[in-house]
């Protein structure tokens, strides 16, 4: 007798990985081209084991540490022989959720995969909001909130950088969700390329959300035997809103993802050139630039752009990694120990995948560039991408790094990209590879900042894609810190870096002090109100700060040494969004607290003016209720209680971008 039990449907049931045309019509979370031209994948429990410690992923980005459980789960498609395995990784002290996908070719023929998502969440209600961080280049990481409609939606990127447009980190959340209240879900991709994230709100209210490389573009072959990994996505649940989820986030990547060369150290205070100079400088200006910002505290000198080769533009020199001896006159040799003659460390800035037509390197090696060789290729600043698919190419350009890093005492590098990916053929790849050109790509990348880290464990590496567009979990396992945007307007960067941190943490949020009219924007704001934005990052200058008047070097000398007495609380300490900038115009706060709430910095910053303005009393989080706290030194006490339920009340501001700072020293225990 034949039962057909109607409730029994793949199309309707929750799947912890779905299958491909064998009826589940949601979206797919895996799609392979068999050797008889079949896609279907239908994929059956085999077996699961639970063990201690955490899942390596080879070649690619991961978290990491001691106190973590890995669950694998594999399924097997019968008919095919293909063999999924599901890993989990378990973090119970930040209540996180890693995962990742293996798929390996237990069959006899070839077989071409053409997407491969990390992670499958089927959520049993369709009633959610799904928040993304998208903009463009100097306008990155703006949130974007709107309930989910029946259908497709998501974000992604196939720019061959994670982008930024859109960010590969998401949330879904209930309709009232907010900081401190509703169930939220928050889904990041530790990946650098082509991401697609997507959900679809199905047609009995529940909702599918993938996660992984994007398919576009990708075709990977896997031969008989051979085995490909999915990068690794990071799943954090909060019932308690988004402040929670955030500080997970923050702990996890601190404490089990960045690989920081100088762990628990104070990163030197910086200052670099760009913005000061452009391409346009010679080596007595430049230790000019230093001397100065020496005197006012700084500690690390950057030298940007336009050292090497033929580079006084932008169209010349990317390639040739050979000092540029009219500027620098007797090389890094001569030039670094005039740094650190001012007590300074030095640092450089690289490009390293990219190269110019105009440029030694690539009129030796036209084809070491991406792109087929009978079609015109597409600039992107002037510029074409270098093949890091290949590793004869990688070889090089890391002999040529090496040799300039062994040159001098650099203790720091900024790693930038200026372009997206276009033209994306490799020609060392037969025509049935060119499909894995977008992947092998990133696997390229991270080998070479895998060798950097292993060969200079002492360096210390800035990510840099114009700005933020490779600010993603992946990026951070290599480079601990990541230029947070071109944008360094102060007002621009209140919304900038308030989309960076719910995922990200501060430490990681490379974020400089420059000069007004602001390069970007034209506005001019006070330097103290560019120190307190600045000092929600990693904080540094990007100015001649020759050209300051001598009250501005007063407040900036104050601003490093305050910004090095209350490092650890800025960036150790949980951060708590206290406004949100795209919902409340008038002004933007934010506020870290250290782990035993002992202390505080509240941080204020006005974004219009107006007469008759109403008195701001801004209330506080974080701190413990049944405390008193100083504020600013004052003998007042103030109970934590009050500062959070009643507020502190601020004074009047007058004037355009006013910023007040305020930091909290518990004077009672609890
Ligand atoms: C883009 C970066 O974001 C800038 O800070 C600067 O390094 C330029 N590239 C240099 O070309």
């Amino acid at each position: 007798m034949c039962i057909i039990d109607s409730t029994y449907s793949l199309d309707v049931l929750p799947q912890e990985y779905s299958t491909c045309g064998v009826g589940d019509m949601r979206l797919t979370s895996a799609e392979v081209e068999h050797a008889n031209g079949s896609f279907l994948l239908d994929l059956r429990y085999v077996e699961h084991t639970i063990h201690s410690g955490k899942y390596a992923l080879e070649g690619l980005p991961a978290f990491h540490g001691d106190d973590w459980e890995t669950l694998s789960v594999v399924l097997r498609d019968p008919s095919s022989d293909v063999e999924i395995e599901l890993l989990y990784g378990v973090c119970e002290a930040h209540d996180l959720i890693t995962r990742s996908v293996r798929i390996t070719n237990r069959g006899k023929e070839d077989i071409y995969l053409h997407k491969v998502m990390s992670l499958c969440l089927d959520f049993c209600r369709g009633d959610l909001d799904l928040i993304t961080f998208d903009g463009g280049h100097t306008r990155e990481r703006n949130l974007n909130r709107a309930p989910l409609r029946q259908g497709e939606q998501g974000v992604s990127s196939v720019r061959g950088a994670s982008s930024h447009q859109h960010n590969p980190f998401v949330i879904f959340c209930e309709h009232d969700a907010g900081e401190e209240n509703g169930l939220c879900y928050g889904a990041a991709l530790l990946y650098s390329g082509n991401f697609d994230a997507k959900a679809e709100r199905c047609q009995f209210e529940d909702t599918r959300f993938v996660m992984g490389i994007h398919p576009y573009g990708f075709r990977w072959k896997l031969a008989p035997g051979e085995r490909f990994t999915a990068p690794e996505a990071a799943l954090i649940c909060s019932p308690d809103g988004f402040t929670p989820m955030t500080h997970r986030f923050h702990r996890a990547i601190r404490e089990h993802l960045i690989r920081d060369p100088h762990p628990g150290e104070r990163r030197p205070v910086l200052i670099n050139n760009w913005e000061a100079t452009e391409f346009d400088f010679n080596a007595d200006q430049l230790v000019g630039i230093a001397a100065e910002s020496a005197k006012l505290g700084m500690e690390l000198f950057v030298m940007d752009d336009g050292w090497f080769g033929k580079r006084d533009d932008d169209t010349s020199g990317l390639g040739d990694w050979q000092v540029n001896t009219s500027k620098l006159p007797g090389g890094l040799e001569a030039f670094v120990p005039r740094i650190k003659e001012l007590g300074m460390k030095f640092g450089l800035w690289v490009e390293p995948e990219m190269v110019n037509v105009d440029s030694d390197l690539y009129r030796l090696h036209p084809d070491w560039a991406l792109g087929e060789p009978t079609r015109p290729q597409a600039f992107g600043r002037s510029q074409l991408v270098l093949d890091f698919a290949r590793e004869d190419v990688r070889n090089y350009i890391y002999d040529a790094i090496c040799k300039v890093l062994d040159s001098a005492d650099i203790s720091y590098i900024k790693w930038d990209m200026n372009r997206s990916l276009a033209d994306v053929w490799s020609s060392a790849l037969p025509p049935d590879r060119q499909g894995e050109v977008y992947h092998r790509y990133v696997l390229g990348l991270y080998d070479f900042l895998e060798r950097l880290h292993r060969d200079y464990p002492a360096l210390f590496i800035e990510g840099c894609s114009g700005g933020g567009g490779r600010f993603d979990a992946g990026m951070l396992y290599y480079t601990p810190q990541i230029w947070c945007s071109d944008n360094t307007d102060a007002i621009d960067r209140l919304k900038i870096q308030y989309g960076t941190s719910f995922c990200y943490p501060v430490s990681t949020n490379g974020s400089h002090v420059s000069a007004v009219p602001n390069a970007q924007t034209g506005r001019c704001t006070p330097i103290e109100t560019r120190g307190v934005a600045a000092m929600s990052g990693t904080f540094g200058y990007e100015m001649d700060l020759g050209k300051c008047t001598e009250a501005e070097k007063a407040i900036v000398k104050w601003q490093t040494e305050m910004f090095k007495e209350h490092w650890k609380l800025i960036q150790e300490g949980d951060y708590y969004r206290l406004t949100d900038p795209f919902r409340n115009l008038d002004y933007t706060a934010w506020q870290h607290v250290s782990p035993d709430r002992s202390e505080a910095l509240v941080s204020l910053v006005t974004c219009s003016t107006r007469a008759a303005q109403p008195f701001i009393r801004l209330r506080l989080k974080g701190l413990d209720p049944a405390r008193k706290y100083s504020v600013n030194g004052s003998e007042n006490l103030y109970g934590g209680d009050a500062l959070m339920y009643a507020g502190y009340p601020f004074p009047l501001f007058s004037g355009e971008y006013q910023s007040v700072q305020l930091y909290l020293k518990s004077k009672t225990n609890p």
